[in-house]
């Protein structure tokens, strides 16, 4: 088995298991299928990349790279864009509780936007901007109520979301009186993210058409940035959009209904994660021992719930592949576990595959997003190493984790 012309046993043998395998080129195409689509001869278009999908030292350059502009969520994930040499214009900062310590650092490092998700947070960043003296460019986050049809842990914009203000709520209108009083906010326009791994465009074209309605109210014209949550293929049951399709219609979405509303707007972004890192992503691990229950066989493997939460925390479903086995009968129906001291450590479910010995290598496929991102240390387990591939080349892009590195920071 090969990853853009990269043997996958010898990665194993040069940097181990378990291991994270994003291939480059996989990733610049999916890049350059928004670039070349998500264009409009009526409003500038910008395509942020959402980091907290996968934000790493080499996924950011490869964002800069390739002039996608970029999504973050934390300092943590705005810190590693900034050591890369990232243009903080390029930045819109998200969170519903972006603390004081947080926005001045935001300020002082020159975000280019702030999305700004509620009342309480346009106040503190009302009085930080006053006492220094400094404009920056907001959006705000609204919530448009539109639900989509995804796992209910990972929708947004249900009317009760922690995310966005509701259009002329209250605290809606108490926000423009703060913007109109105070001449360092400059009021961009809005955004919306309606929830992730969607597969229906309806969902966008309910949340663009609100969001149109909107801008009739204002005399300048508006940015809208319509968020990310473009679906992906994690197995046969998922039925993803191509990417170049997604962007065409969106953006034919947005300008039938300018022309309907007879409204203008300055721009449209969105913000894709998943989609744009998911099926770039391996992981790899070996098989340690197998084992038969009355009613099971399981596969035990050398990581688990710690580099993917999403099977225990969402009952996310992966396929996978004993590598070089991957053409044999899969008669075996198996469950694949890790190692972690947990009965929900699970990673795929009654899983047709060949036999498996000792020592063979477990392949999961569609781990690029939410994977490495959402990983942890429970049970002290080391964080695995991330390796790029590209056309025949291998890359390390973050070392395996050390035993001395787990226990650095405790006194
Ligand atoms: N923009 C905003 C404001 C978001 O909250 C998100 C994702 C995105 C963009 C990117 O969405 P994407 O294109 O990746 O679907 N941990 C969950 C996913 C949580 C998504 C949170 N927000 C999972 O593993 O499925």
């Amino acid at each position: 088995m090969e990853i853009s012309n990269v043997n996958v046993f010898d990665l194993k043998e040069k940097y181990g298991t378990p291991l994270y395998i994003f291939d480059a080129a996989h990733i610049k195409n999916i890049m350059k299928l928004y670039k070349d689509n998500f264009k409009s001869n009526q409003f500038e278009t910008e395509i942020l990349y959402a980091s907290k999908a996968f934000n790493v030292k080499e996924m950011i350059r490869l964002v800069k790279d390739n002039g996608l502009s970029l999504d973050c969520v934390s300092v943590g994930e705005l810190y590693t864009a900034l050591s890369v040499g990232f243009d903080p214009k390029k930045v819109y900062f998200h969170g519903n509780n972006k603390t004081y310590d947080d926005l001045l650092y935001i300020i002082n490092n020159n975000v280019g936007t702030i999305v700004v998700d509620n009342l309480d947070e346009l106040k503190c960043l009302s009085d930080i901007l006053n006492n220094l003296k400094k404009s920056v460019n907001i959006i705000i986050r609204l919530n448009v109520g539109v639900e989509a049809h995804t796992h209910k842990f990972i929708v947004t914009a249900h009317v009760d979301s922690k995310f966005g203000v509701i259009y002329n709520s209250n605290d809606f209108k108490e926000m423009l009186d703060i913007i109109n009083n105070n001449k360092y906010i400059n009021f961009m326009g809005f955004h919306s993210h309606i929830g992730s791994q969607i597969f229906d465009l309806a969902c966008f074209k309910s949340a663009l058409e609100k969001l149109i309605g909107y801008c009739k109210d204002f005399k300048e014209e508006l940015v809208l940035n319509i968020g990310g949550g473009y679906g992906v293929h994690y197995t046969n049951e998922d039925k993803p959009i191509p990417f170049d399709i997604v962007s065409k219609t969106l953006i034919e979405t947005c300008e039938n209904l300018l022309k309907e509303n007879n409204v203008k707007i300055k721009k449209l972004a969105i913000e894709p994660g998943r989609s744009i890192v998911a099926e770039a992503g391996y992981t790899l691990y070996t098989i340690g021992y197998t084992k038969k229950t009355p009613n099971k066989e399981y596969y035990f493997i050398d990581g688990g719930m710690t580099d993917n939460i999403r099977p225990a925390l969402y009952g996310a479903k992966y396929d996978c592949d004993i590598v070089g086995k991957e053409n044999l009968v899969k008669d075996h129906t198996v469950t694949i576990a890790g190692k972690c001291c947990e009965s929900g450590d699970l990673i795929i479910e009654n899983y047709k595959l060949p036999e498996a010995k000792q020592g063979d290598l477990l392949i999961t496929y569609t781990t690029g997003a939410y994977g490495y991102s959402m990983s942890s240390n429970y049970n002290k387990a080391l964080t695995p190493a991330v390796v790029f591939v590209d056309n025949g080349k291998s890359k390390l892009a973050v070392k395996r984790q050390t035993l001395e590195e787990l226990i650095e920071r405790e006194l």
